[in-house]
């Protein structure tokens, strides 16, 4: 502790003490309970876990789509749990930005006039809009598809058309559901590459939902939710890593320790990667 050189920066994201309950007819399910949780501005979050743990309520929590039955959310300085409904709609306009796994462009709008939209919402004016939308296009790497329709495009492109409209507003944070769910490796990991470099290159801190174990490879942080909490949370790169899942290891023998070690592959718990 005392020995942490790491600079601290700013928490965009502060959940506190959340809890979410869907309540159907007599049943009530616990989708979070009491979990807090911090994001660092400009980190590159992943969210992880089995299916049916709680990571889209979470996200929808954390990015104003949705609020928690109790417990307080400070999303940029300010507690969107207070927040009345008109402020949300704003929030989600100009603050955050969504990228999901089927990708909800409009089908019969081109890819420039997708990415424009949520501008032609914020009401700025359409030759800022036409100018922006271009330079997001090709920051994706569409500049030269920017008339094609979602159909006329490929999955990863459309994805790509799907980061560059999550920019339109330049919101400081943004939220990707299973933004890998629905396309092959090869785009996938291209997604992955695309995420990261908005995220070191322009400052957005990126929170993503994923089954996919490669994005260890390329986020700043893995959180793992187990019914509603957080059982691990660990830290690349800088050093820091804590997994609040861990058992003291002090009972097993060195022979066990030893046992455990060549085999880091064929990890006991592998079911959290399932899917
Ligand atoms: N609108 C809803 N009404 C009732 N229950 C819900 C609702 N949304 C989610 N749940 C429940 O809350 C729990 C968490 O759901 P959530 O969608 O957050 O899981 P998830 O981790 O995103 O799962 P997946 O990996 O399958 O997308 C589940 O038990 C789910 O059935
Ligand atoms: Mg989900």
């Amino acid at each position: 502790m005392a020995d942490r050189n790491v600079e601290k920066k700013k928490p965009v994201i502060i959940a506190s003490h959340i809890t979410k309950e869907y309540r159907l007819g007599k049943v009530i399910v616990h989708a979070l309970r009491d979990l807090s949780v911090e994001v660092e501005e400009g980190s590159f979050v992943a969210i992880m876990g089995p299916s049916g743990s709680g990571k889209s309520t979470l996200l929808h929590m954390i990015s104003a789509l949705d609020r928690p039955t109790s417990g307080q959310v400070i999303l940029e300085d300010e507690d969107i749990t207070a927040a009345s409904d008109r402020r949300l709609a704003r929030v989600r306009s100009k603050q955050v930005g969504f990228v999901f796994q089927f990708f909800n462009l409009f089908p019969t709008m081109s890819a420039q006039d997708n990415v424009e939209f949520p501008m032609m919402i914020a009401n700025m004016p359409g030759s800022k809009r036409r100018k922006r939308a271009k330079e997001l296009l090709e920051l994706v790497g569409l500049g030269d598809r920017r008339h094609h329709t979602p159909g006329e495009l490929s999955g990863g492109q459309r994805q790509r058309v799907a980061i560059a409209r999550s920019l339109a507003n330049d919101p400081p944070v943004v939220f990707c559901d299973e933004p890998t769910g629905n396309l092959d490796s090869t785009a996938s990991k291209e997604i992955m590459e695309l995420l990261h470099r908005l995220c070191k290159e322009q400052g957005k801190t990126i929170v993503i939902v994923t089954h996919d174990p490669a994005v260890g490879a390329v986020t700043d942080r893995m959180i793992e939710l187990c019914d509603g909490q957080i059982c691990k949370d660990v830290k690349n790169g800088k050093g820091e890593k804590h997994d609040k899942e861990e058992k003291p290891a002090k009972k097993r023998s060195k022979r066990k320790r030893s046992a455990i070690k060549k085999t880091p592959k064929k990890a006991k718990g592998g079911e959290k990667n399932a899917e």
